[in-house]
């Protein structure tokens, strides 16, 4: 059987349903999974639930509840969770199926058998919501160390069996040396280097029988320990011991995700040692993601500020009139392009929604609407005879750029790149005025427009599919291309349209107007042809998003093998800026120093030329050229324009 790329989440503990910090992961996990789909790679995607540790049986009693009972009911919700957000997993493993505790004490008697595993007295502090041991030096004011939990630890002294983790320091920091992509981002893996540095201690990996666990085999006065069990899930669920066939077409596997708390200690310690006691390859790679935040805070039960997906999306599709299925998909769009994956983002529902008018009802849905309002108004809504589309290059460029993210485990990159190209499209439209060819008769250039256009569409629509598949699938139909396979390596080619069905437009992202609008917000008209567009408007929180600050030019310099750009050195108060700026054909370098201007000051930073720029700063263009704008009397460097 031939390998499949195996991509795997943690296993959710059951104790309470996913909010967007937890489902974060299922949903990357979900669209490279997809992504293997769409390039033709055989892809297998596992998820599934930890169910064995001791906070879930106390969960259970505390509500006079047997505790299968429990999780069977809570894992039926997370699976249901799943399916509302459209994930595709392959296979779902409960830690409490037969098919993994089996395989979970014939691991523990094999290592407990050649030595990995031996019997001894433990005493240590326990985290039970962490449901780790600690060091007393490894706690923080008596608590848990762990910096989002904080919680109080209880002192534990048992006899126990333990993990011979010390045995493995040194093989993990030569593997780790040897494979640089095995850990991912290099920030974690310098952590795990750290830690394994210190000096690794054996884990206990039993603890009393209380009725809920995997009892040890030989010894049922014992269960084995929540991670240790848990862990196991990524094989058990391949078919270790079980199926040597399914195991030979996953193991091992070649992306496992995870939150930077699991992704230390557990994950690239832990799990790997226990690979390597048991013989098996290591997987190809571990990422260990940021933390969501909501509103700068840290999400918590207690604090009550929790949003689960599907809060947003209904919020979403509330506020906007746009279809549930591709609320659903916004979500999924805003968790993989608002943040780098690997660092920690904060989610705000102005935010998501500001990201949804800006990149979704203003950038990609008018370029649908655009595209077919051209079509409905110049040619009857009939698709356009093929020819060579004047977007291609842009159309390519996007997919090296595209795959280059994706296989750089940057889903935000690849998105970037989507982007890039449906402004190229719009930008395209706009320039090419299709209505005037119209008017002007030039049907075979205006037949050329219409067509690249479409192709640009149908191919932004391709390459989204691994994010909002739901989307994907409505923009096909519209452009009549319904159940047709999405195949990557055909977005260019000779005539996509062939045998396509009606072309019928419909609007899928309705603007969200502005503050406080809300159920009442009725879904936006069939946009009209390019000509007729009317005035947009932006909302004051849309304005608000820019940071105008007064800076004051230190300096001007040519950049090299620039004719048009002064590198500028800007007083903007609190600190000083690099900013480049194409002024050069307009101004002297001497006539600029100590110019007061106006600074966009949270534009992302952006290479020009080798110079790194923080900032735009603002002109205005007439007949007569191009001039910077200044403030109409002294104002202090760093002062706010509002
Ligand atoms: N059961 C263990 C994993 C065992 S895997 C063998 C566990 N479960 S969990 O339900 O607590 O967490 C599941 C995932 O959610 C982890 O990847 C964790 O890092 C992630 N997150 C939990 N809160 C999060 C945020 N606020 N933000 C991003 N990810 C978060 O740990």
């Amino acid at each position: 059987m031939s390998k499949k790329n195996y991509i795997t989440t943690p296993i959710y503990y059951v104790n309470d349903v996913p909010h967007i910090g937890n489902a974060y992961t299922t949903i990357i996990a979900d669209c490279f999974s997809r992504y293997n789909k769409l390039m033709g790679v055989p892809s297998f995607f596992l998820t599934g639930t930890d169910e064995h540790a001791t906070k879930i049986a106390a969960a259970a009693h505390s509500k006079g509840l047997d505790p299968k009972d429990f999780v069977d009911n809570l894992s039926a919700s997370f699976r249901k969770v799943w399916q509302d957000l459209d994930i595709e997993y392959d296979d779902f493993i409960r830690t409490t199926e037969p098919r993994h505790k089996d395989v979970v004490q014939a691991i523990f008697k094999q290592l407990l058998d050649q030595g990995d595993i031996y019997k001894g007295t433990y005493k240590g502090w326990y985290c039970s919501p962490c449901e780790t041991f600690f060091l007393e030096s490894e706690l923080v004011d008596g608590c848990c160390p762990n910096p989002e939990c904080r919680r109080p630890v209880q002192l534990v002294e048992e006899e126990n069996y333990y993990f011979r983790l010390s045995a493995y320091g040194d093989k993990l920091l030569a593997y780790i040396r040897e494979h640089p992509d095995f850990l991912m981002p290099e920030s974690r893996k310098n952590e795990v280097v750290g830690f394994i540095k210190q000096g690794l201690k054996d884990v206990s990996i039993t603890r009393r029988n209380t009725g809920w666990g995997i009892p040890v085999p030989g010894d049922e006065g014992m269960v084995i320990y929540v991670w240790f069990d848990a862990l196991i899930n990524y094989i058990s669920a391949a078919g270790y011991l079980s199926d040597a066939d399914r195991f030979t077409s996953l193991w091992p596997a070649d992306l496992q995700l995870m939150g930077k708390d699991i992704f230390v200690r557990f994950h690239s310690t832990f799990w790997p040692a226990m690979l390597m006691a048991l013989n098996l390859e290591l997987p190809k790679h571990l990422i260990g993601h940021g933390f969501w935040t909501i509103n700068g805070e840290k999400i918590s039960k207690s604090k009550g500020n929790a949003v689960s997906p599907a809060q947003m999306a209904q919020e979403l599709s509330e506020k906007s009139g746009a279809s549930p299925e591709v609320s659903r998909d916004v979500v999924r769009y805003y968790l993989a392009r608002e943040t780098t994956f690997g660092v920690d983002g904060d989610f705000s529902f102005d935010t998501f929604y500001g990201r949804y008018n800006s990149d979704l009802a203003n950038d990609l849905g008018n370029l649908l609407n655009r595209t077919l309002g051209m079509l409905s108004s110049y040619n009857d809504g009939k698709l356009p005879a093929p020819c060579q589309g004047e977007l291609r290059k842009e159309i390519c460029d996007a997919q090296t750029a595209y795959v280059r993210g994706m296989e750089a485990f940057a889903p935000n990159q690849a998105l970037d790149a989507v982007w890039t190209m449906i402004n190229a499209g719009n930008k395209f439209i706009q320039d090419k005025a299709p209505w005037q060819l119209k008017k002007e008769g030039r049907k075979e250039e205006l037949g050329s427009v219409m067509f690249s256009a479409l192709e640009t569409i149908r191919a932004a629509a391709i390459m989204i599919s691994p994010f909002m598949p739901n989307t994907s699938k409505e923009i096909l139909k519209q452009l009549g291309l319904s159940g047709r396979p999405l195949l990557w390596d055909d977005i260019i080619c000779s005539d996509p349209f062939e045998n396509a069905g009606e072309v019928k437009a419909q609007p899928i992202f309705p603007r969200i107007g502005g503050k406080g609008q809300a159920k009442d917000t009725k879904p936006e008209k069939q946009a009209p042809a390019a000509e007729e567009k009317k005035e947009e408007y932006i909302s004051i929180e849309d304005f608000a998003k820019l940071d105008l600050r007064v800076g004051k030019i230190l300096s001007a310099e040519r950049i090299e093998g620039a004719d048009k750009l002064y590198k500028l050195t800007v007083d903007m108060g609190s600190e000083t800026r690099t900013i480049c700026a194409g002024m050069a054909p307009f101004y002297e370098a001497d006539y600029m120093v100590g110019k007061s201007i106006v600074v966009i000051a949270n534009l992302q930073p952006r290479k020009i030329r080798g110079v790194v720029s923080h900032g735009m700063m603002l002109a205005g263009e007439d007949e007569n050229g191009v001039k910077f704008l200044s403030p109409e009397a002294e104002l202090a460097p760093g002062s706010k324009i509002r």
